[in-house]
């Protein structure tokens, strides 16, 4: 059986799929193109899928009757057209729980950059500017009695809802529904809009869906305290990049922090003028345990699929 992967992955997972079946693995050092992606699924009986490959219905169609899972390495799967493989039979599975922590943590030291100004003192000092200790000099926000807004408690919201906890932060949340995991964070469930009207940090940790494409457009920017801070590692359709840039160079809010971008690797080009803007090439997973773990459970899926077994991690439409 044909297993595809459109990307370098750790040995440790090419063993487990191996033992599953024939693995072709791309070896070109970027994502493949549309057309190279629907050449190599032909024949497939499962794809191991990144985040930057559009996994749709002329996918499926292009490997075959044969295919029956793809392995999505990434706990969002926005990237893939669940509705039209499962239409085609065919089973989607993620990497849900093993990134939690890797991202939370990234969010906290982009939120900790922005607010403290790291990314700007360290882009000072290289540019060999002069500069001297003082009391007014690069004054950031402080964290503790602030009002951190999670926009979706799940398992990374909860996880971000943790650290800031520790920061002294008041945590406020939104979503689609009221979550179990309130009570032992202290976070109390409020409209979206009342959200981004009172907290000090907003941190998007929703998915992307069609609901939450341009969540934070102009509207929602203007509704948000001109002293308050943006952080996305979720992904970067939920925000509107160019009304964001407008906003900060408005004033209307005091800085943004980015993981994830609209249109990936491009970045809006006023963002990068801007220093009051903290920006990471999507790192939120970037460890070595934890993409290690990612690759290792979406083999597993591949694995229990191939075998007649149930995916460890299903999606559903
Ligand atoms: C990364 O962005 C993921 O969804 O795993
Ligand atoms: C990720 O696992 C999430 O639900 O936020």
């Amino acid at each position: 059986m044909r297993i595809v992967v459109t990307r370098r992955v750790p040995e440790a997972a090419l063993d487990i799929l191996r033992e599953a079946g024939e693995v072709w693995m791309s070896d070109v050092d970027r994502p493949l193109s549309p057309d190279e992606l629907r050449k190599a699924a032909r024949g497939a009986a499962a794809i191991v899928s990144m985040l930057h490959d559009r996994i749709d219905g002329t996918v499926a169609d292009s490997a075959g009757p044969g295919l029956r899972v793809v392995a999505n390495v990434a706990v969002g799967y926005d990237n893939v057209d669940v509705a039209a493989l499962a239409e085609r039979g065919v089973l989607v599975t993620n990497t849900p729980g093993v990134l939690t922590d890797a991202t939370a943590d990234l969010t906290f030291g982009l939120l900790l950059a922005l607010t403290r100004r790291i990314a700007e003192g360290d882009r000072l000092l290289r540019a060999r500017r002069p500069w001297s200790f003082h009391l007014g000099f690069m004054l950031g926000a402080g964290l503790r009695g602030k009002t951190l807004g999670i926009v979706g408690l799940g398992q990374i919201g909860q996880a971000v809802a943790r650290r800031a906890k520790a920061f002294g932060m008041r945590i406020i949340y939104s979503g689609r529904s009221r979550s179990a995991a309130e009570a032992g964070l202290d976070a109390r469930f409020v409209p979206t809009a009342e959200l981004l009207a009172t907290a000090d940090v907003v941190s998007l940790h929703c998915p992307l869906t069609p609901e939450t494409t341009h969540l934070i457009d102009a509207e929602a920017l203007a509704v948000m305290k001109p002293g308050a801070f943006l952080v996305n590692t979720t992904r970067g359709p939920v925000v509107d990049e160019p009304a964001l840039a407008d906003a900060l160079l408005h004033g209307e809010i005091a800085g943004a922090a980015l993981d994830v971008f609209e249109k990936e690797p491009e970045v809006e080009p006023r963002l990068l003028e801007l220093d009051n803007v903290v920006l990471t090439p999507h790192l939120g997973s970037a460890t070595v345990e934890t993409r290690t773990e990612m690759a290792l459970l979406a083999a597993r899926n591949v694995a229990a699929v191939l075998s007649g077994g149930e995916p460890l991690n299903p999606v559903h439409p």
